[in-house]
């Protein structure tokens, strides 16, 4: 089946399997390695992407369902202000995600913040429980999105001012 979408601000069009799941069709044709197969079923969140604007598990998503998307991958959101954002409140924290987890917590994080920037204690710790780690406290990484909020906080006022 032929396919085309988005991908990290790419027009993309590939010949591929409908049923290939995406999280090995970005790594296997496209060696973007940051979303990290585990668990296959949805629940540990390490193939995060952003699909249409939503953080999306991407073993959940045969290839088909890519068909007119926008895809980005933490490759690509790694290149963004709202990834600076982030990278600063997970600093502060001392919070250094590794690469089996990296794009979850960044991706959670910015799915928390992007529309709202003072969330509530229980959303973010909702969306760090949606993340599967067991190396970082729990609270770094409460604090870490805690962090990551004000700094976009700080980012829209300035935005606001200017
Ligand atoms: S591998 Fe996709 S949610 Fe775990
Ligand atoms: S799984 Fe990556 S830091 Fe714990």
């Amino acid at each position: 089946m032929i396919i085309w979408f988005t991908l990290n601000d790419d027009s993309i069009t590939i010949d591929t399997d409908p049923e290939f799941l995406l999280v090995d069709l970005l790594r296997k044709e496209f060696s973007l390695g940051g979303a990290r197969p585990g668990c296959r079923r949805g629940r540990c969140g390490t193939c995060a992407i952003l699909f249409n604007g939503h953080v999306t598990s991407s073993c959940m998503l045969p290839a088909f369902k890519a068909l007119g998307s926008e895809i980005v991958t933490i490759e690509g959101f790694m290149k963004t202000p709202d990834f600076a954002d982030i990278e600063r409140g997970f600093q502060r924290a001392g919070m250094d995600p590794c690469r089996f987890c990296a794009a979850a917590k960044v991706l959670v994080t910015y799915g928390l913040i992007r529309h709202n920037s003072s969330p509530r204690a229980e959303d973010i710790e909702r969306a760090a429980n949606g993340v599967f780690c067991r190396c970082t406290s729990y609270a770094s990484f409460v604090d870490a999105i805690r962090y990551a909020a004000e700094a976009r906080r700080k980012r829209s006022n300035v935005g606001r001012v200017s």
